[in-house]
């Protein structure tokens, strides 16, 4: 495995305008900041030129925010940015007037304004914050970060690595961004697909470990639509939470890890490769070659191999009590390129593929477009809910539920392990149950985030 640059190496032209930015408003504020902004980052290689993005502190990712299990997350959120944002914590079981959708749970934040974050974290995980305002942009601009919450005592572990993996369609000359967000080939096929992956925002992702180190991976898709097929060579161990929740019994992490946008693994490994050689995360490209993402240099280690780790302990309310006898919701998701889908409801009209697609409208839920006034469902306080998803599309869809994780109902009925997102490749049917504990509007959408933009939209209501 060797690196190898997806995008080509042609002459840069440079030049790049400088912008000037509204002030933000002088807040008389005790939460301390964080700063939606323009900024730089060497994204390519380093003989590419540096790449003008949009982060939280200017910075891609934005800075890692890690707190103990059951601590408060207190922000304000100044947005020195040319158009409105917001953060959605994505994954945390959230106050519903805290969840950041714009539109939805609060009103966009202006340029020059800001807005108070302020939540309980009751889970501890792997999380990510993202912008929630025309996140098909603004995430495809680096608009995020990690959220890390530390479970009451430490595991035994020799590191602790988060890995956050994005994306980018960058100009194989200027290595900028290309400004082709919602073209509408991106919207009604796979979505936003980019040329350049980077780890922790730079292409080199190179380590050091020695021989038996246990090491902790937190890995986070941040891409806009790509799905990741990842493995492990040199490296050997388990899967011990997804999306933040701990698996009951650790899973073996061989074979591929498939890790869809804004889904989280928790892996604990074992640097099994020998003493001056090289252990890897390897990425599969679309063409089928094994990329290295991560490389460890391995040096001798003095210990032997640890037993088994015990799993992480579970966070509150991972129960999904009473699925066999719940209410059941069916969503099927229509349209796309090659999806057939004839006509819809758009805003309460239909409107056959054709004009949907003059709207830029290219996808549905049940036969409706996007987010409508009424809710997809609304359950009671406390009560149990199956939906079944059925992907009557070509493409692959991330259904991710806001508020509250799920568990996917299995053929035998059994329960599977608790995610906020759930991968349907084409033609896939997969049902999921939950437990309506918290109230609000919960947005319920693709997290192929030009797919939520063009129809891929919806909400539930949970009653106080
Ligand atoms: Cu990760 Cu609706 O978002
Ligand atoms: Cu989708």
């Amino acid at each position: 495995m060797r690196f190898n640059p997806i995008i080509s190496r042609r002459a840069f032209c440079l030049g790049t305008a400088a912008l000037t930015l509204p002030r933000p408003l002088l807040a008389q504020s005790s939460l301390p900041t964080l700063t939606a902004r323009e900024g730089t980052a060497q994204l390519a290689p380093a003989d590419y030129p540096a790449t003008n993005v949009w982060g939280f502190e200017g910075q891609v990712p934005g800075p890692v925010l890690r707190f103990p299990q059951g601590a408060r997350l207190e922000r304000r959120l100044v947005n020195e940015l040319l158009q409105p944002t917001s953060i959605h914590w994505h994954g945390i079981r959230i106050a519903n007037a805290m969840d950041g959708v714009a539109g939805l749970t609060q009103a966009a934040i202006q340029p020059g304004e800001s807005f108070d974050y302020s939540f309980t974290l009751p889970d501890a995980g792997t999380y990510w914050y993202h912008s929630h305002n025309r996140s098909f942009e603004q995430v495809a601009r680096g608009l995020y970060g990690p959220l890390i919450i530390d479970e009451p005592e430490a595991p035994d572990l020799d590191a602790d690595e988060i890995f956050l993996l994005d994306d980018w369609r960058l100009d194989p000359e200027t290595a900028q961004i290309t400004d082709d967000f919602g073209n509408f080939h991106d919207l009604s096929h796979a979505g936003r697909l980019g040329n350049l992956i980077t780890t922790n925002g730079a292409f080199d992702a190179t380590r050091t470990a020695s021989q038996h180190d246990r090491l902790r991976i937190r890995l986070i898709n941040a891409s806009n639509a790509r799905v990741m097929t990842l493995s492990l060579s040199g490296l050997e161990g388990w899967i011990m939470a997804l999306d933040g929740m701990p698996l009951e019994i650790p899973q073996p992490a061989d074979g591929e890890l498939v890790l869809a946008p804004a889904q989280r693994m928790d892996l604990f490994v074992d640097v099994t490769a020998e003493n001056g050689s090289e252990a890897f995360i390897a990425h599969r490209a679309p063409q089928g070659e094994w990329w290295a993402q991560v490389t460890w240099n391995v040096g001798a280690g003095s210990n032997a191999r640890r037993p088994p780790p015990a799993p992480l302990p579970p966070n509150p309310m991972q129960d999904v009590p009473g699925h066999e006898t719940a209410r059941r919701f069916t969503l099927t998701m229509e349209g796309g390129a090659m999806g057939g889908m004839g006509s819809a409801n758009y805003q309460g009209q239909t409107l056959s593929a054709r004009d949907l697609a003059q709207s830029g409208q290219f996808w549905a839920f049940n036969g409706i477009v996007g987010r409508t006034e009424e809710p997809f469902l609304t359950a009671q306080n406390g009560e149990t809910i199956r939906i079944l998803f059925r992907n009557e599309t070509a493409f692959p869809h991330g259904m991710h539920l806001h508020g509250m994780h799920f568990r996917e109902v299995l053929s035998d009925n059994s329960l599977g392990p608790m995610r906020d997102t759930l991968l349907l490749q084409r033609g896939e049917a997969r049902e999921v149950a939950f437990v309506a504990h918290n109230p609000g509007a919960w947005l319920l959408h693709c997290h192929m985030l030009g797919h939520a933009a063009s129809g891929m939209n919806s909400w539930i209501e949970v009653s106080a």
